[in-house]
């Protein structure tokens, strides 16, 4: 008990009570549910939002069962789809990264920018949204594409949930030390 609340200072500390610390909720989203996430996560800091997005909007197909057939064979050949500019990430302290579960990994856009935003020293926190298998790989594979970050315990969240996820959103950040209790 007493070690746990030692972690939670430190991290409260590192993520909240540095000078000047800013912070970003980096995230994609095809269908809506991942951004229903990250602005609530956006709207308990005060974090700022940056949506990723591929450079052609018609990039996936609309019909599900085809974006699923593109996506596993992306996955596959570890293609990088295009993006739009990530924006500048010096002034920011933490970075949260949400992707929607897609093959049990992150969607491929995020993947893209993880190779090319660099996060080293930074706080890195991952969230995602799922149609059923949770964090799967999910936040592993972000872990990994961030060797140089530290990185506080993610939350995964059902899709169908993601708009009534506000409660479940304070009480994960409230653990990690991100907001006081
Ligand atoms: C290409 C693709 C692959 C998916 N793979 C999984 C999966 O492996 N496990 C899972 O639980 N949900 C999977 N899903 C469902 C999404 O993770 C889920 O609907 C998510 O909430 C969508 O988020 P979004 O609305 O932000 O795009 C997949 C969806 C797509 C489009």
């Amino acid at each position: 008990m007493k070690k746990f609340f030692t972690v939670g200072l430190i991290a409260a500390s590192t993520v909240a009570g540095a000078a000047n610390a800013k912070t970003l909720v980096a995230y994609y989203s095809r269908t809506g549910n991942t951004m229903n996430v990250a602005n609530q996560i956006a709207a308990a800091t005060g974090a700022d939002l940056y949506r990723i997005e591929t450079v052609d909007e018609n990039y996936y197909p609309t019909e599900y069962t085809a974006t699923t057939e593109q996506a596993q064979r992306e996955i596959r050949d570890g293609t990088l789809p295009p993006i739009k500019d990530i924006p500048d990430l010096t002034e920011y302290d933490t970075v949260f990264v949400g992707t929607p579960c897609w093959w049990g990994t992150m969607a491929s856009p995020v993947r893209t920018f993880l190779t090319n935003a660099d996060l080293s020293g930074k706080t890195v926190v991952p969230f995602n949204t799922h149609g059923g298998s949770g964090f799967a790989n999910v936040h592993m594979n972000i872990v990994e594409l961030t060797p140089n970050s530290t990185h506080l315990n993610g939350i995964a969240i059902y899709g169908s949930q993601s708009k009534n996820s506000t409660d479940m959103v304070h009480e994960w950040l409230t653990e990690i030390g991100v907001l006081s209790e």
